[in-house]
């Protein structure tokens, strides 16, 4: 393993354990939500959480990284349900709706989404700080960011016509972008800092990120990624992959990333990981 690839390893490991101690015990939601947030994932985002934190000596990054995996968690739940990708595969086991039922897959992702703001209101932290962080999630998660980029995500599938690339990159800056988004800028928040080249940074990563994923669907494997592949051209996915092929996605994905790069600059040497995370993007086979 690179020195970044233990990193990654290591933020994964500490947020996995800081769920297990804050994610309800007993019952079946209670189960279904550990099913669905406690094993497996690359927890990017939670490793933006914590390194964004890093570059201005931020305390409480586990917690905030914590909040940010369950409303990923919820957004995977929904995602997989047959009204909406319908994927029976996740993470390398079965979806949760399939493992239990629709219902619980509903209600289990509304508890995680419930749980990332309650997370974020219990932690230690300053109320302003904690404000900041609550309204930015409540804004990246809901009608005005990933939930709107999901329903133009589900949209496209029987658009009268195939969108055009400046669509699927609103698209894709909703549903993908806004979490990764919030992710690198809450460590300036939880700072009292500005977040606005970290914003910037995230813009393009998170882009670069939903593309990668796109050519994954189509030359990548069930036993790396852990869930279904070659899926989206035959659902009438609205991806740079169907639109422009595998070879421009690629050219796209490799611009964003240096594009992500550029906007580390402020930071020095102290973002390194930050643009590690960048390379890692576009490379990586999960
Ligand atoms: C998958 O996200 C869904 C997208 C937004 C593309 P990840 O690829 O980060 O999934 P995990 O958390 O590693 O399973
Ligand atoms: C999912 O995008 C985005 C969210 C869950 C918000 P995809 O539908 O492409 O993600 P995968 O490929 O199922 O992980
Ligand atoms: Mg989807
Ligand atoms: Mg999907
Ligand atoms: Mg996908």
């Amino acid at each position: 393993m690179t020195s970044f690839e233990t990193a990654l390893k290591s933020t994964a490991n500490a947020v996995e354990h800081r769920l297990d101690e804050l994610l309800p015990r007993g019952g079946r939601i209670a189960e279904a939500m550990r099913y669905a947030a406690l094993a497996g994932g690359k927890r990017l985002r939670a490793f933006l959480v914590v390194e964004s934190a890093q570059l201005f000596g931020a305390a409480g990054a586990m917690d905030a990284a914590a909040a940010v995996e369950c409303i990923h968690a919820y957004s995977l739940v929904h995602d997989d349900l047959p009204a909406m990708d319908d994927d029976d595969l996740r993470r390398g086991k079965p979806t949760l709706h399939i493992k239990w039922d629709e219902a619980t897959a509903v209600l289990a992702g509304d508890a995680l989404q419930a749980q990332a703001f309650e997370i974020i209101a219990d932690m230690q932290a300053s109320n302003a700080a904690k404000l900041a962080l609550i309204q930015s999630l409540a804004q990246a998660s809901g009608a005005q960011g990933m939930v709107l980029g999901q329903d133009l995500d589900i949209a496209a599938e029987s658009a009268a016509s195939p969108l055009t690339l400046p669509e699927i990159t609103h698209l894709q800056a909703l549903k993908t972008g806004a979490l990764i988004r919030w992710s690198a800028g809450a460590g300036a928040l939880l700072a009292g800092e500005n977040p606005t080249a970290l914003h910037s940074y995230a813009e393009a990563l998170g882009n670069a990120f939903q593309i990668q994923d796109d050519i994954l669907d189509v030359t990548g494997s069930e036993a790396e990624t852990g869930k279904r592949v070659q899926k989206d051209a035959g659902a009438g996915k609205a991806t740079f992959v169907t639109l422009l092929g595998l070879s421009s996605a690629r050219k796209r994905a490799a611009e964003l990333v240096e594009q992500a790069v550029s906007h580390l600059a402020p930071y020095g040497t102290q973002a390194d990981r930050l643009r590690d995370v960048a390379q890692y993007i576009i490379s990586r086979s999960a």
